[in-house]
């Protein structure tokens, strides 16, 4: 394996906007990151992704790069970022900035010179199709989402990917129909590979430690349906990493371990979108709902199978990474309790692969409802609400004015805190009570917090749990509970080789499974009692987890 540090990595995403303001100007900034370093460092998580900080017009929270060069004023300078690498670092902490490829702001100087009716470095950066041609946003093409015309001196239409304000970067087009289109392998669509090199470089020559890469598999347009062509160039990318930073890391939004690994990315997640859409045991297929399970519509199966042969597809590549959540999702609190969360971080922390907890779900902060869109989240602003510290002011995030917050604090209900015309509909700087917090839930050994903390703590003092570790489903049932599988690591020179068994209950009764062996001794129980073993059979409690060591 390419990065060792990498088998025992538990990450931890920051939305920059919501989890620190250090100058009370109600936006998150990298001081108050670094001032918060000790809690990631204290959770057990030694890997940060931090969403876009770098200068952007904001109508996609970031995903809409100025200068890919420079951060954005509003969360500090360059040297606060590399400060805060350094600070990250002496805690042992990596981090990983969020890279977007794909598509660069619409106000980015490069797209107002690749605008212009003359030739230059730029004019081929993007995407451009005749204007005569019928721009619109109903793009024609399955991988373009539309073309904006009217804005460029130019007579053509620029492809946008997102929203309107994104305009794609041109890596080329796998099959080329028309004569505007570049070849994947033309030096045009070359042009755009040296590019992004150059950002990587620079910002791994400050400090970083990799990135995660938006939207990875969507580079050449119309490219077969395995992605081919993106792939290759990805490879070529990882290739010149192997040279100038060979210990980058990197981990696909890709949401296809198969293509994504073998693409060269060390890690990609299972998303809401793509091919594992439906294994959100979460939310699509709440299988850690007990609500879900009494109606009896989560499939904890489909996962299982499409997990399995996920893995078998990508042995010795790299990692499938399972978020608890991320800033495009609905918050796990929302489909979960917060005891269901308990059990969820359970299945997360000894799960193969690197785990991902977003920021705020370690102490199972709400997803809140009714707010309006904010920098373009739409549906997902409500994911993206501030880090709930304390019960001080703005619960220890900010200490501007409520109304100044980047969006308003859970009012301990799953809605906001202030209402739409800024009065204040909950108690002045707190919540009911209701509204969980980090200071509230420390040293509480029943609180969702000090769970996680003890399971990442599991995970690192244990080898078959970590991401190199092997897994064997031993119990996983359409429809049915409990959960069982076995995790294992090979034996090394410093250590025998480990097995461990996971049994996992979220229903609301006690469930059974056939075990042909005692499954050894309890090492570690969420809920209130640990399962038990008798004459090949295992009962696993109504809503428990429970680690065993053989
Ligand atoms: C995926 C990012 O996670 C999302 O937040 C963003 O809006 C799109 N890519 C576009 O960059
Ligand atoms: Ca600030």
């Amino acid at each position: 394996m390419r990065h060792e540090w990498l088998n025992d990595a538990v990450f931890y995403e920051v939305y920059p906007q919501s989890f620190q303001d250090s100058n009370a100007d109600g936006i998150g900034d990298f001081a108050g990151i670094v001032s918060r370093l000790d809690h990631i460092a204290g959770l057990g998580c030694n890997a940060i992704w931090i969403n876009p900080c770098f200068d952007s017009s904001f109508y996609d929270a970031g995903y809409d790069v100025r200068d890919y060069y420079k951060t954005a004023a509003r969360y500090g300078g360059n040297e606060d970022l590399r400060h805060l690498f350094d600070e990250a670092h002496r805690r042992g902490i990596r981090v990983l900035l969020d890279l977007v490829p794909g598509h660069t702001a619409i106000d980015n100087p490069w797209f107002a010179e690749s605008c212009k009716d003359e030739r230059n470095a730029w004019t081929d950066r993007y995407i451009w199709r005749p204007i005569g041609q019928t721009p619109s946003l109903n793009s024609p093409y399955e991988s373009v989402r539309g073309f904006i015309g009217g804005i460029a001196e130019r007579p053509d239409a620029a492809a946008v990917n997102c929203f309107s304000t994104q305009v794609c970067l041109n890596y080329g087009f796998g099959t080329v129909t028309e004569d505007w289109q570049f070849a994947a392998d033309s030096p045009e669509a070359e042009g755009g590979r040296l590019l992004l090199e150059d950002i990587m470089d620079f910002w791994l020559g400050l400090g970083c430690d990799g990135f995660r890469v938006d939207m990875a598999a969507s580079l050449v347009k119309e490219d077969t349906p395995d992605h081919q062509w993106t792939s290759l160039l990805w490879r070529r990318i990882r290739e010149h990493l192997d040279q100038t930073h060979p210990d980058a890391v990197l981990v696909s939004e890709w949401g296809n371990p198969k293509e994504a690994l073998h693409a060269g990315f060390d890690m990609d997640f299972l998303l809401h979108f793509g091919p594992s859409h439906y294994l959100d045991l979460f939310r699509d297929n709440p299988w850690f709902s007990a609500v879900a399970a009494a109606a009896g519509t989560a499939d904890v199966r489909a996962f299982v199978d499409t997990y399995r042969s996920m893995v078998d597809d990508t042995a010795g590549e790299g990692y499938i990474c399972i978020p608890s959540g991320n800033h495009d999702m609905v918050r796990m609190r929302d489909t979960l309790t917060p005891d269901e969360m308990k059990l969820a971080f359970a299945f997360l922390m000894t799960m193969p692969g690197c785990p991902f907890v977003y920021y705020g779900d370690e102490i199972g902060m709400a997803y809140v409802h009714g707010l309006k869109s904010k920098e373009g989240g739409y549906e997902r602003t409500g994911a993206r609400t501030p880090m709930q510290w304390d019960d001080s002011t703005n619960a220890g995030f900010s200490a501007a004015r409520r109304t100044d917050l980047y969006l308003p604090l859970d009012d301990g209900t799953g809605h906001a805190a202030l209402a739409d015309t800024g009065e204040r509909i909950a108690a002045a700087g707190t919540s009911d009570g209701t509204r969980p917090n980090v200071a509230a839930q420390t040293g509480d050994p029943s609180s969702l917090l000090e769970t996680v903390r003890s399971l990442i703590a599991l995970r690192h003092a244990h080898p078959a749990l970590q991401a190199d570790g092997g897994i064997r489903f031993l119990y996983a049932e359409d429809h049915a509970y409990p959960l069982v599988y076995e995790r294992t690591a090979t034996a090394d020179a410093n250590a025998a080789g480990e097995r461990i068994i996971v049994a996992i209950n979220p229903s609301g009764t006690d469930a059974t499974s056939p075990l042909e062996a005692a499954p050894g001794a309890v090492l570690h129980t969420v809920g209130r009692s640990p399962a038990t073993w008798a004459d090949g059979l295992l009962t696993v409690p109504a809503g428990s987890a429970t680690v065993f060591i053989v």
